[in-house]
């Protein structure tokens, strides 16, 4: 099942891919981005990561806001990749790689920050993916992360409908649940932040 899922998540993107940053939900994600960077502290020459970069448009802000900043960008879908490299503003400095959120291909402490931006929600096993954020992270490194949210009482009924291999399936955390996930990979929650909407953005430290 697992594999049918990532598989669907693959094809359903790669299909998306050549009209995401024109359709209308680019342009929330982008205003998201560019709330997200009122947020985010980074020390100087910081290295990070975009997990489920997508077309890589907040690590494109990133890397204009800090100049000195070194980011890669992780995805699944060969065809947002593709188009990441192809918008890449900034090479050398950023490069984009393919991969699985829940199998980083990356050693310890690598990174300053961990972002992940409306992309936690397409993951099947969270627990999996937030032990691989708490390990590729740094000793006080930041995991800054931005999805929709909702109320605790909602979750389990929408848990019910991700258990589906269909990629459009995603799955909502409350603040709540957040924080227990973040403690269940030694992450310490620091502050969540309302960025638009239902759309939360929680940071973790390590
Ligand atoms: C809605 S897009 C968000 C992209 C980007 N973060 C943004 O803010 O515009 C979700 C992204 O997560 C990626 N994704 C989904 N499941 C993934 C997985 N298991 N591992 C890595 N990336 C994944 C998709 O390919 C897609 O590019």
């Amino acid at each position: 099942m697992t594999n049918n899922f990532v598989k669907n998540k693959q094809k359903l993107f790669d299909r998306w891919a050549p009209s995401y940053d024109w359709l209308f939900p680019s342009v929330i994600y982008q205003a998201i981005h560019q709330r997200l960077l009122e947020y985010v502290n980074l020390p100087p020459k910081s290295n990070v990561l975009d997990m489920g970069c997508g077309t890589g448009r907040l690590l494109n802000r990133l890397a204009a806001q800090f100049p000195d900043l070194r980011g890669t960008g992780l995805d699944l879908s060969p065809q947002m990749l593709r188009i990441a490299r192809y918008n890449n503003c900034h090479h050398p400095r950023l490069i984009y790689i393919q991969g699985q959120a829940d199998s980083l291909p990356f050693a310890e402490a690598q990174f300053d920050a961990v972002f992940s931006t409306i992309s936690f929600l397409h993951y099947l096993e969270p627990e999996r993916v937030i032990g691989e954020v708490a390990r590729v992270l740094k000793q006080d490194g930041r995991f800054y992360l931005v999805d929709i949210t909702c109320p605790k009482y909602v979750e389990p009924y929408l848990q019910i409908l991700h258990k589906t291999s269909n990629s459009t399936s995603i799955r909502l955390y409350s603040p709540e649940s957040r924080q227990e996930l973040g403690n269940s990979a030694h992450l310490q929650w620091v502050a969540d932040y309302s960025l638009l909407g239902p759309v939360l953005l929680s940071v973790f430290s390590k």
